[in-house]
């Protein structure tokens, strides 16, 4: 399967497509990432088995089918020791494509990491790689992001990318029985640089 470097991060890692069956090491990392993640992101995507892992990545599958939303994972090198064996590359987070029309022209882009694989650049690396595919070989004319407005490091990912704020959903995002402002952040297709 195809596989691109992630560039300009700390440490060693690449982008690949996340497909079903990579359902069971989906399921460990997300064994590594669940707690991390799950006041953060959509409740169907915190699983707890293998046949959830499965599933959400079927869903991808069909949806990518049709060109619509799909999900690609991030691999991290670490060196073992003894330094000259191969480095084992551990599935760490990832990227996904939550909406994708090339028909509107527009998609939005969400993201997820476990905790020891934080802080590195990893994230906003491999979104600029979906934007990038996004606007310059699709040809899409608008990328959104939308993060519940206290969720600070995933504010900091779209003001990375160059993204504007456009507005703030109010009490949009429920959690439990709790509901939460919603960030709304944009770029447009003349506004991205791949390397910004
Ligand atoms: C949102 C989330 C993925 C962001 O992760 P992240 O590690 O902050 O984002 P990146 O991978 O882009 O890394 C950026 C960080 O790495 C640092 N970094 C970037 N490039 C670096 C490099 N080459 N060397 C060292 N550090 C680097 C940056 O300084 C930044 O850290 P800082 O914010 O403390 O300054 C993560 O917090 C997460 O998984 N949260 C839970 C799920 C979630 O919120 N998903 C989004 C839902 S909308």
């Amino acid at each position: 399967m195809f596989e691109a470097p992630l560039t300009g991060i700390r440490g060693t890692a690449t982008l690949r497509p996340l497909e079903p069956h990579q359902a069971e090491e989906f399921a460990a990392h997300m064994d590594r990432a669940r707690e991390h993640i799950r006041p953060w992101v959509g409740p169907t995507f915190v699983t707890t088995d293998v046949d959830g892992a499965r599933a959400t990545l079927q869903r991808y599958a069909d949806a990518a089918a049709r060109d619509g939303n799909r999900i690609f994972g991030i691999w991290l090198d670490e060196v073992v020791e003894p330094v000259e064996t191969t480095p084992t590359s551990t599935l760490v987070g990832g990227v996904m494509f939550v909406e994708f029309s090339a028909a509107a022209g527009t998609c939005e882009i969400g993201c997820w990491l476990e905790p020891a694989a934080a802080g590195r650049g990893l994230i906003t690396a491999a979104c600029r790689m979906l934007l990038t595919y996004a606007f310059e070989e699709r040809h899409l004319h608008r990328a959104e992001w939308r993060c519940r407005a206290d969720n600070v490091r995933s504010s900091a990912v779209a003001e990375r990318l160059g993204m504007t704020l456009e507005g703030v959903l109010r009490e949009a995002w429920k959690v439990g029985d709790t509901f939460y402002d919603k960030q709304v952040w944009s770029v447009l297709a003349g506004e991205f640089s791949p390397s910004s």
